[in-house]
């Protein structure tokens, strides 16, 4: 499979982004090679201006850097306009409902961006509105986040299938997406978390399904080295994720042998590489020799989720 030239097997049939469980392996394949030739344009100067005229929503509960600002300019680039919609501003953080702002905002813009708590919003979003609607993170999935991952994967090993991905830590959102896209595209993928931190059992049965058909294999793991022993990619993300601020302190305690330190990580493939979603908290989940040392790639993954996004817009708003 060359995702340089991917051929698709069907018509890109997808309405939403929510989750990709609903995206097929041929989908996802579609998604990250578009990504990939949107990059190359983009460093060509060539101007791809796919959506013209179209208007993106951008709703935002919790805070960000990077979805926001790879949205807004993605939206620029392929020729479009983006609205920072904080849900503390619009009427949605005073108790408007989810089904009338669907409602509302589908008689204005072509699409909606969310980021927020529950996962039941978004997808109430997409059921009551007529747009399509972008996950960009809840407390279960980060789906646009898992897309940037896979495809840096692919552009520094040049495959997915057969390689293994480690994730050492909480057992979250960016760890459900990642889960999930490693277990439909055919990658090996091995978490290692702190009893009573693991992975989501629903999302866990559902990888484990479709790693049945796709030849992966999903462990799960409270023996950090016994994840990463092997891995081609090794991945790491905060320990308390927005929304969990009372449960820092303790949860320091619980994940400190879940550290991604220079001991830890030589136990992976000497030419592993390193990624972390980013923000980052050096000196805990992972250490400065690491995050910044030369087999960390977080600066392309962040990078990518501004091309990967750009070819999800594309895909559903054209
Ligand atoms: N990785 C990620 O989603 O970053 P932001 O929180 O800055 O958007
Ligand atoms: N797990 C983190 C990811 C941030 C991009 C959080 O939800 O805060």
């Amino acid at each position: 499979m060359n995702l340089y030239n991917y051929q698709p097997e069907k018509p890109f049939a997808q309405k939403h982004l929510l989750s990709l469980q609903s995206y097929s392996p041929d989908e996802i394949c579609q998604v990250v090679s578009l990504g990939l030739k949107l990059k190359e344009q983009q460093k060509n100067n060539i101007k791809h201006p796919l959506l013209q005229g179209k208007t993106l929503a951008m709703i935002f509960s919790k805070s960000s850097t990077r979805t926001r600002v790879s949205f807004e300019v993605g939206m620029y680039q392929l020729g479009g306009k983006a609205l920072f919609l904080s849900s503390s501003d619009i009427q949605l953080g005073r108790g408007e409902t989810i089904s009338d702002t669907a409602q509302v905002l589908s008689r204005y813009v072509d699409g909606i961006m969310i980021r927020t708590f529950k996962q039941s919003d978004v997808e109430d979003l997409a059921k009551y509105g007529t747009i399509p609607v972008i996950n960009a993170l809840t407390d279960l999935l980060h789906p646009c986040q898992a897309l940037a991952d896979i495809m840096t994967i692919y552009e520094k090993k040049h495959a997915w299938k057969w390689l293994k991905l480690a994730f050492i830590g909480d057992g979250n959102n960016v760890a459900h997406s990642l889960m999930i896209a490693c277990s439909k595209i055919g990658m090996d993928f091995s978490i290692s978390c702190p009893a009573g931190y693991e992975p989501d059992e629903q999302i866990t049965a559902s990888a484990k399904q479709n790693a049945e058909i796709s030849g992966s294999k999903i462990t799960i793991t409270h023996d950090p080295k016994e994840a990463i022993n092997g891995a081609d990619a090794v991945y790491t993300d905060v320990w308390s994720s927005m929304g969990q601020e009372a449960e820092i302190e303790e949860r320091k305690q619980v994940f400190a042998p879940y550290q991604v330190n220079s001991s830890l990580f030589s136990l992976a493939k000497p030419d592993a590489i390193f990624l972390h979603c980013l923000p980052a908290h050096r000196g805990e989940e992972v250490t400065e020799d690491i995050i910044d040392g030369p087999n960390s790639v977080v600066f392309d993954e962040a990078e990518n989720r501004l091309h990967v996004q750009k070819a999800i817009l594309a895909l559903l708003l054209k």
